[in-house]
């Protein structure tokens, strides 16, 4: 999978029941982006994420994940890459032990036990997790069966994360933990969630979902301070942002309020902008084309020299 690229094309799916829960569904996410998915109740969410994987398969439109459309003869190889953590935990776990539902993935993939004890070993620790290896999953708290749910998915080391609704049942603590988490992992993220906040923290872009299409996508930071666009959808401010709301309460916030978050998200991807020129600089030096490299240095110099720029921008917005 070179670019873990998951790409939806006017995709359709309606329940058994005749529900009509996707309804042309058209989106793109390249590789290493961090997507939050937002929207009302029975918006859609859920469906879409059990297609990325595969779970569930469009009636029409087209899905592709990384280099393959995705149908039911290359979902078993898509699973592999794309790991999905459902809604609800006790979909996922199965088997009589915690081990064995985090082992589970790692032995489908034809890795020795062994190799599969590190890699469960590893995932538990990474959720504070280790100490419930022997219990059975259904003797688990809800937040603790999420952080195993987690681990089964993480221990797959996945291209892919894709997560529905990961804080729901988790302490503040746990949920501050799980964000930690979740900005370590260098991969493409889709979360799917009505914590506005976690997604503020974690992803970049943010995409609104109603009536089972698009109904906005952009800039997370200028998608949830958009309170009309929230309203519509049943949804409300991050708890972060209303510290922030000018004037009257009930009033849409306005252009200067709305700039301050665009320069605090173009700060956050200059930054990320100028460490990728400084990698690719490197790169370039052992690959032995020394003009390419000084270049890149050189934009990579100026990018950052925009930092400081954009820090007085957002010091004017206040
Ligand atoms: N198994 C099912 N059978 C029939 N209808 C279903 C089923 N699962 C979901 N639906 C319906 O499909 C629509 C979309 O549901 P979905 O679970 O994708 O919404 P969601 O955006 O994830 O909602 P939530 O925020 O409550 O998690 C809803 O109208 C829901 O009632
Ligand atoms: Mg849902």
């Amino acid at each position: 999978m070179s670019h873990h690229i998951v790409e939806f094309r006017d995709v359709y799916y309606s329940y058994p029941d005749g529900t009509a829960a996707l309804n042309g569904l058209t989106l793109k996410i390249t590789h290493g982006e961090s997507v939050g998915i937002v929207g009302a109740n029975g918006s859609g969410k859920s469906t879409f994420l059990m297609h990325t994987n595969g779970y569930l398969l469009p009636q029409s439109g087209g899905i592709t994940v990384g280099d393959f459309p995705l149908n039911r003869e290359t979902r078993q190889e898509i699973r592999k890459k794309v790991g999905l953590i459902f809604q609800n935990p006790d979909d996922q776990l199965f088997m009589p032990t915690v081990y064995d539902d985090v082992a589970f993935g790692p032995l489908n993939l034809g890795l020795s036990p062994e190799v599969a004890a590190g890699r469960v070993e590893e995932a538990l620790r990474t959720v504070g997790g280790l100490a419930l290896r022997d219990k059975p999953p259904h003797h688990l708290s809800g937040g603790e069966k999420s952080a195993v749910a987690i681990a089964a998915v993480i221990a797959m080391r996945p291209d892919i994360l894709v997560m529905d609704e990961p804080a729901s049942s988790l302490d503040p603590r746990a949920r501050r933990y799980l964000i930690g988490l979740l900005n370590d992992f260098e991969h493409t993220k889709i979360i799917a969630s009505h914590d506005l906040d976690l997604i503020l923290d974690v992803c970049e872009r943010c995409i609104v979902i109603k009536n089972g299409r698009v109904t906005a996508d952009g800039p997370a930071a200028v998608i949830l301070s958009d309170r009309d666009l929230l309203e519509e959808n049943h949804l409300e401010l991050p708890l972060s942002m209303q510290g922030r709301r000018p004037g009257k309460p009930g009033g849409t916030m306005n252009d200067i309020e709305k700039l301050h978050h665009l320069i605090d998200h173009w700060i956050e991807h200059n930054v990320e902008h100028a460490q990728s020129y400084q990698e690719w600089s490197k790169k370039a030096d052992s690959a032995g084309r020394p003009e390419l490299a000084s270049i890149l240095r050189e934009i990579a110099d100026r990018t950052e020299g925009m930092n400081e720029l954009f820090r007085r921008a957002a010091e004017a917005c206040r």
